[in-house]
């Protein structure tokens, strides 16, 4: 029989998981980048010729990692703050004394966009090192047109420098800026009359998120940035119930929002919207834990409602500088008691499934972008039981090897 070329062969390994489920099988033919078959590679060796092999002996093989809420365009961290909270103060008063994301955001706009761009590239690496291989990304740290669409600029000069294929969001109304702290309406204005029709124009982002909070924006406001946003086009993410459940849940239902994410203090009315609707749940369980928070996201109750639920970072440098999906993992596992399937399944098809990419992101099933990990593990079981330790040996993105 005359074998078809390839351009590369993983086999070898103790699990290969779609995304979805543990397949049959130690390994993967991989061409053009894309996912040709799956199965047990001595089969696949007799069908398949192909230029390079991967050993993935004693790992698992899974999806490449797919991160669907993350705030990349920072300059520095907030360590200052971690010790202020190591003596009592808490998240919202840091923020209501103009630090939290008002900080970040005058380190942001003291860079270049070249200096940003460098920033927000080695975020990418840092998290391509734990498996992410795609990433929905933020901006928010500029709170001026000028600064948010530098740094949406710096984002997409970030994924092209990397490779990282990103799903870049525009996050204008993260916090009121300083200059608008006496009326806050203003900022919505100038966001709904300039920022969201600039950004819509210029194509640099494809969605547009709020955060929905008490220190943040009220319903009002919110609803007048969201509305915009969904008239100019873009798909809509938001932050919401951190810390209030102020109905911002049911308001991102209502306008077919992508996901809502945070959800510590969801109620059941936030949930009931959830289950009717068809926007997902984003759980963001290294946050809380970061904070010290001791409330979580109902996850299993959301799961039960029938709600789709992704796991992500959160990557930001105020309540989460966390750039590891398999430590998001470990907490996913040990808050919201996921098994090592579903916080496999929620960082991988269900995110990309949330950002409307589940076509070709996310599951190693053929077609589908050639993007894997390999893991250190000896089974599935394993995954998140670790902490502290990145499981990822291997990454292989659009077919490559990283090195
Ligand atoms: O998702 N909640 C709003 N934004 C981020 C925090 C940003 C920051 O503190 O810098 C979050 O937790
Ligand atoms: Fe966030």
């Amino acid at each position: 029989m005359t074998k078809s070329p390839c351009d590369l062969l993983v086999h070898g390994a103790s699990a290969v998981f779609s995304g979805e489920e543990v397949l049959e099988g130690d390994g993967l033919v991989i061409g053009r980048g894309k996912v040709l078959e799956t199965g047990e590679a001595s089969s696949l060796r007799e069908c398949w010729n192909a230029r390079s092999e991967l050993d993935a002996a004693c790992g698992v093989v899974a999806p490449g990692f797919v991160d669907a809420h993350v705030h990349p365009a920072f300059a520095e961290g907030r360590a200052g703050e971690f010790n202020l909270r190591s003596q009592g103060a808490d998240y919202q008063e840091i923020a209501a004394a103009g630090g939290g994301i008002l900080s970040s955001v005058r380190a942001v706009r003291g860079l270049s966009e070249e200096e940003l761009s460098r920033k927000v590239a080695d975020h990418f690496r840092r998290m391509r090192c734990h498996g992410t291989t795609a990433c929905e990304a933020k901006s928010g740290y500029g709170l001026t047109v000028e600064e948010e669409l530098k740094s949406l600029r710096a984002i997409a000069f970030a994924a092209e420098a990397t490779g990282m294929e990103v799903f870049p969001t525009f996050l204008g109304a993260h916090a009121v800026p300083e200059e608008h702290r006496e009326n806050p309406d203003d900022w919505i204005d100038e966001l709904c009359d300039k920022g969201l029709p600039a950004v819509a124009e210029s194509g640099l982002a494809r969605a547009a998120d709020v955060f929905i909070e008490g220190i943040a924006f009220n319903l009002d406001r919110s609803r007048r940035y969201l509305e915009k946003a969904k008239e100019v086009g873009l798909a809509l993410r938001v932050h919401a119930d951190q810390f209030e459940a102020l109905g911002g849940v049911e308001l991102a239902v209502e306008l077919g929002a992508e996901s809502v994410d945070h959800l510590e203090v969801l109620e059941d009315r936030g949930l009931e919207a959830l289950a009717l609707g068809t926007t997902f749940a984003g759980l963001l369980p290294a946050v809380p834990h970061f904070l010290g928070q001791e409330s979580d996201a109902p996850a299993r109750r959301l799961l039960a409602a029938g709600v789709r639920c992704f796991v992500a970072t959160d990557f930001n440098p105020g309540s989460c500088p966390c750039p590891s999906l398999p430590e998001a993992a470990h907490f996913a596992r040990r808050r919201l008691a996921l098994t090592a399937e579903e916080a496999l399944t929620a960082i991988t098809s269900t995110a990309a499934d949330s950002l409307g990419a589940g076509d070709r992101k996310g599951r190693l099933i053929p077609g589908h972008d050639a993007d894997l990990v390999v893991l250190d593990l000896p089974d599935i079981d394993h995954f998140g039981y670790f902490l502290g330790e990145n499981p990822v040996r291997t990454v292989v993105m659009g077919g490559v090897v990283q090195e």
